[in-house]
């Protein structure tokens, strides 16, 4: 896992390398897309766990930059929900292995509701990339590790790719705004280098997590699907019970579980919802929740809170700051899994491919 970690500048590099074309930065999908994002009213995201969250980052991107409603729910919800579907509309499945049995049976429904079917996979022989109408590949390497990292920020990575082409064809971004984007993107995979600077911080916050019975995540915007996974790495490897929750929804019942003994992880780099953040951040300071800041300089400045710790992520565009953000979330889970003696690489009960229902 650790490797797989700090393989994700490379990977993400790669895979971004794969989606752009650098000289006149645009994205170029190395695909032929079999319909026109312009025809479409709707987009329908379903994968599961890790992969679940990453769709659920790329609704943010769809429509924002594309002005796209997109529908996103866990696969094994989608597929027995008998959600009505409009024929042409473009279904999207994101998955590492390609073989999950969940993600693969409502890929199969969706293709009978007449949808075009895309996948994000990063196994391109795998049974989902052979039943799509197009692969939009993930340039990961293969994942060895259970809990999965690296398929993660290569998903990203060719989620917002694609959100961005749809930005264009539908006429929202002009050429400018796609060319100020991928300036931005190209230089995700050195913030990534720079994120993985921060382990010696994260380590020593791994000790002290390593005591606790639950851990709280929250996060806004794009830093809420984070703030879900951040809980489902730390359940998944450590076995400590942590949730993860929009920082909206704190004062929505979460907020009762607040006291001097919770650590509550916020993920917040500085963007247009810092401010709203903040004050849920102050509403936790006064419960005497214990604060762990994962956010910029200026986030720590400007908040004016007392944290309990902060991991001090470099300055970055707030559009992708999803993508660098992975980074300390995944390594503070591997660090407090490895400071409990736990088996990082093969957590109890669970296996890397899902097959089975
Ligand atoms: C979590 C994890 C799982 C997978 C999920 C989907 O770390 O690895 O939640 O993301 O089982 O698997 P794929 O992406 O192969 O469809």
């Amino acid at each position: 896992m650790a490797k797989e970690i700090h393989e994700q500048p490379e990977v993400v590099g790669h895979t971004l390398a794969h989606y752009l074309d650098m000289g006149s930065e645009k994205v170029a999908l190395p695909t032929k897309l079999p319909f026109d994002f312009k025809k479409l009213d709707r987009v329908s995201i379903s994968a599961c766990g890790t992969a679940y969250y990453a769709g659920l980052v790329a609704k943010y991107w769809f429509e924002r930059f594309a002005r796209l409603p997109v529908e996103i729910d866990v696969a094994s919800e989608f597929r027995y929900r008998e959600a009505p579907f409009q024929p042409g509309n473009l279904a999207i499945f994101v998955s590492q292995s390609g073989e999950t049995a969940d993600t693969l049976a409502t890929l199969r429904y969706a293709r009978e509701q007449k949808q075009h079917v895309l996948s994000v996979v990063n196994v391109p022989t795998s049974t989902i990339a052979r039943e799509s109408d197009a692969v939009m590949p993930t340039l990961a390497g293969p994942e060895i590790g259970v809990a999965s990292t690296k398929a993660f920020t290569c998903q990203l990575s060719v989620l917002v790719c694609l959100a961005i082409a749809a930005g264009r064809a539908r006429g929202v971004l002009s050429e400018e705004d796609e060319r100020k984007l991928v300036r931005a993107l190209v230089e995700v995979p050195r913030l990534m280098s720079e994120a993985l600077r921060v382990e010696p911080q994260v380590e020593a916050l791994a000790r002290d997590l390593a005591k606790s019975r639950d851990v709280l995540y929250l996060g806004r915007g794009t830093a809420y699907p984070l703030a879900l996974e951040g809980a489902l790495k730390l359940k998944e490897i450590s076995y400590i019970h942590a949730e993860g929750y929009a920082a909206g929804e704190l004062k929505h019942g979460p907020i009762a579980l607040i006291d001097e003994t919770m650590p509550v992880i916020v993920i917040a780099p500085f963007d247009r919802v810092f401010d709203k953040t903040v004050s849920n951040m102050q509403e936790v300071a006064a419960r005497g929740g214990k604060i762990i800041l994962i956010g910029d300089q200026r986030a720590e400045h400007e908040s004016a809170i007392r944290f309990f710790k902060a991991i001090t992520m470099p300055d970055m565009a707030a559009d992708f700051a999803a993508i660098p953000y992975a980074v300390p979330v995944q390594m503070l889970a591997y660090h407090t899994a490895v400071v409990m003696g736990k088996d990082v690489d093969q957590p109890r009960n669970l296996a890397k491919s899902v097959t089975v229902e």
